[in-house]
C-alpha cells in the first residue's frame, strides 16, 4: 500500500514511522510511505501557506494553492484530470469536522491501494481542497488536535495493521476490540499469582470451552459498563467473535 503525507511539519513523522510494526513494514517495502512538505509549494519568497480567514474571525486558514500544487505534482497529476486522480486515489483530509473515523471505516480503507492524507492545521482548511480535491474528510475522535498531523498518524497505524504482512501473526488481529462489535476480554500472563493477586482459575484450567465463554462474558460486561453505544448501535456481530458465538 502506497500512502502520501501532506503537512507544513514532516519532522512530526518522522520518528514514529521508524519505530515498531510501522518501522518494519517500511523496511521490506510492504508499506511505501511518503512525507511531503507542504511548504515546498507555496508560492514566494515567504512560501506563505496560511492567511487571514474572509468574513473575519479568529487565526488563520490554510491556503488552497499550495495543497493542490503538492498533491497534483507529487502524484504526477493534471488540472484536467482532479476526477481521474479521486477514483485513483483516497484523498483524505484530517479535520475534527470530518466523519469519525471507526473500525470498520479502517477495514474499508485497508482495501484500498493509495491513499493521500492532507494535515490540516490552524483554525482550518480552505474549502476548495474539501469540495475539489479531497474523497473523504475524517476525524479521530470528538476532540481538537493542533492539527491533522497526529490523527494521520492515527489513520496510518490503525490500517496498516490490517495490511497483508505488517503484523506476523494474523489471528491477533481476529480477536482484539471491536473486532466483533465488542471490547476486547481482559489478558493476563505469567505470574500466576503477583503479590497474592491471582488469575483467574478458568484460565488455568486447560478447559477451552469454558475459557471461550468466560472470555465472552467478560467481553459482554465490559462493553456494557465501559461501551453500552456499541451493544445499542447494532454493531454486535457474535458470529464474528470468539467460537462462533451463539
Ligand atoms: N485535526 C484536529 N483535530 C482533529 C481530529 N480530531 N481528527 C482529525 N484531524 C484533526
Amino acid at each position: 500500500m502506497r500512502i502520501d503525507v501532506y503537512t507544513i511539519f514532516p519532522g512530526i513523522f518522522r520518528s514514529p514511522l521508524r519505530e515498531g510494526l510501522l518501522g518494519k513494514a517500511l523496511e521490506r517495502g510492504i508499506l511505501d510511505i511518503r512525507i511531503h512538505d507542504i511548504r515546498e509549494y507555496a508560492p514566494g519568497r515567504h512560501r506563505q501557506v496560511d492567511d487571514a480567514p474572509f468574513g473575519g474571525g479568529p487565526g488563520m486558514v490554510m491556503k488552497p494553492e499550495p495543497i493542490f500544487e503538492a498533491v497534483l505534482n507529487t502524484l504526477g497529476y493534471g488540472w484536467e484530470e482532479l476526477d481521474r486522480l479521486k477514483e485513483e486515489v483516497r484523498v483524505i483530509l484530517l479535520t475534527p469536522r470530518g466523519r469519525r473515523m471507526e473500525q470498520s471505516l479502517v477495514r474499508e480503507l485497508a482495501e484500498e491501494e493509495h491513499l493521500a492524507l492532507i494535515c490540516g492545521r490552524y483554525e482550518g482548511v480552505d474549502e476548495r481542497v474539501l469540495e475539489h480535491l479531497c474523497t473523504d474528510a475524517l476525524s479521530v475522535g470528538d476532540y481538537v488536535l493542533s492539527g491533522g498531523e497526529f490523527a494521520a498518524l492515527v489513520v496510518i497505524d490503525a490500517v496498516a495493521r490490517l495490511v497483508p504482512g505488517v503484523v506476523g501473526n494474523r489471528e491477533s488481529l481476529q480477536e482484539e476490540s471491536f473486532s466483533g462489535g465488542l471490547l476486547e476480554y481482559p489478558q493476563y500472563t505469567r505470574p500466576a499469582d503477583y503479590r497474592g493477586w491471582r488469575v483467574p482459575e478458568v484460565l488455568l484450567s486447560g478447559n477451552h470451552a469454558a475459557i471461550a465463554e468466560w472470555r465472552r462474558r467478560k467481553a459482554f460486561e465490559w462493553t456494557e459498563r465501559h461501551r453500552p453505544d456499541l451493544l445499542r448501535g447494532g454493531g454486535l456481530d457474535p458470529q464474528a467473535w470468539g467460537e462462533g458465538g451463539d
